[in-house]
């Protein structure tokens, strides 16, 4: 199946960046949220990114302009009635997830493939109270989707092997490289990752180290873009949080289990970059 025309449901951080992705490769983009407010920040977002890229001579002012027209915005789920494939980037709450897909279901066209951007649901819990369980993928896009370059698609069981080729090269032509994960907690990415981010809060819980030293240590040692502290501070320590109590209550597994002085920042609304303090501080949130 040709995908022409795509239907986001969400215009948040990544609602709204893959719909400007999309858009860039010249495809059809409707995006939907629930109100004016949310829809007409979305825009602005993808506004700011659209400058920033032309900024970096990546694209030209007519470009620019050419892009956000190809952007349709709506509160309006019935306009998904021509969609051939929708991805559902609305919060991480599985009751919210699975109210989007039973409308979708009644919207979108049978061929339509129907996708969820989840960090950590899972996806067979989505896919089942649609009629289509076989069209359900996960395509989980990295933040910022028009930047990271790696989609991870997740199969659940009852997956066909046609949805998985062809949101490979849906993927593949967004320009992104693929990988394809089991429907398992954590994907591959997170399952990694969320593991070595606890480790490096237990080291700064414990005075092992100094939280400089943590992430100098990590950046320079190993060549990683930014230390484990940083990236919490960007990722936003409530996400975390949240990663790391669905992995726990997938595996029961202690390495997965959140660092009490990670649940404690969270409570105190130490949330990193977007609230201004984490395990650094900011002199103000940055612009979403
Ligand atoms: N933020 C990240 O780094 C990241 C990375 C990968 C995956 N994800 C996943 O992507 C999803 C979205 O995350 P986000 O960070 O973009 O969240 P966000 O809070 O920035 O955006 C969610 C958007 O969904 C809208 N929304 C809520 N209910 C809706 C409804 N019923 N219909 C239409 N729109 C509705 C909200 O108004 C908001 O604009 C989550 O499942 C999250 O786990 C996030």
């Amino acid at each position: 199946m040709e995908i022409s025309t795509v239907g986001i449901v969400g215009a948040g951080l990544m609602g709204s960046g893959i719909a400007e992705i999309c858009a860039r490769q010249g495809l059809r983009t409707l995006i939907a949220d629930s109100g004016d407010e949310p829809l007409k920040t979305g825009r602005q977002r993808i506004a700011g990114s659209l400058h920033r890229a032309r900024e970096r001579g990546k694209l030209s002012a007519g470009e620019v302009e050419q892009v956000l027209e190809e952007i349709h915005f709506t509160t309006d789920l019935d306009e998904f009635a021509e969609c051939d494939i929708c991805i559902e980037a609305v919060p991480e709450h599985l009751p919210l997830k699975t109210s989007v897909f039973q409308r979708l279901d009644s919207i979108a066209p049978e061929r339509a493939i129907l996708a969820t951007n989840t960090s950590s649901l899972p996806i067979i819990e989505i896919a089942r109270v649609t009629s289509r369980p076989e069209r359900v993928i996960g395509t989980h896009f990295f933040n910022p989707p028009p930047v990271m370059r790696l989609l991870e698609v997740v199969r659940s069981i009852a997956t066909s092997p046609e949805t998985l080729h062809e949101t490979r090269e849906f993927g593949e032509r967004l320009g992104k490289r693929i990988i394809v994960a089991q429907d398992r907690g954590g994907f591959i990415v997170n399952l990694l990752l969320i593991p070595f981010l606890t480790h490096a809060v237990r080291l700064y819980e414990s005075g092992f180290a100094t939280r400089e030293d943590i992430d100098e240590g990590m950046r320079l040692g190993c060549g990683h873009p930014m230390g484990p502290l940083e990236l919490l501070d960007y990722i936003g320590l409530d996400t975390a949080l949240f990663v790391c109590d669905s992995l726990y209550d997938e595996y029961a597994n202690a390495d997965y289990a959140p660092p009490p002085l990670l649940r404690r920042m969270v409570a105190a609304g130490y949330l990193g970059r977007k609230s201004g303090r984490g395990f650094y501080e900011y002199e103000r949130p940055p612009a979403a």
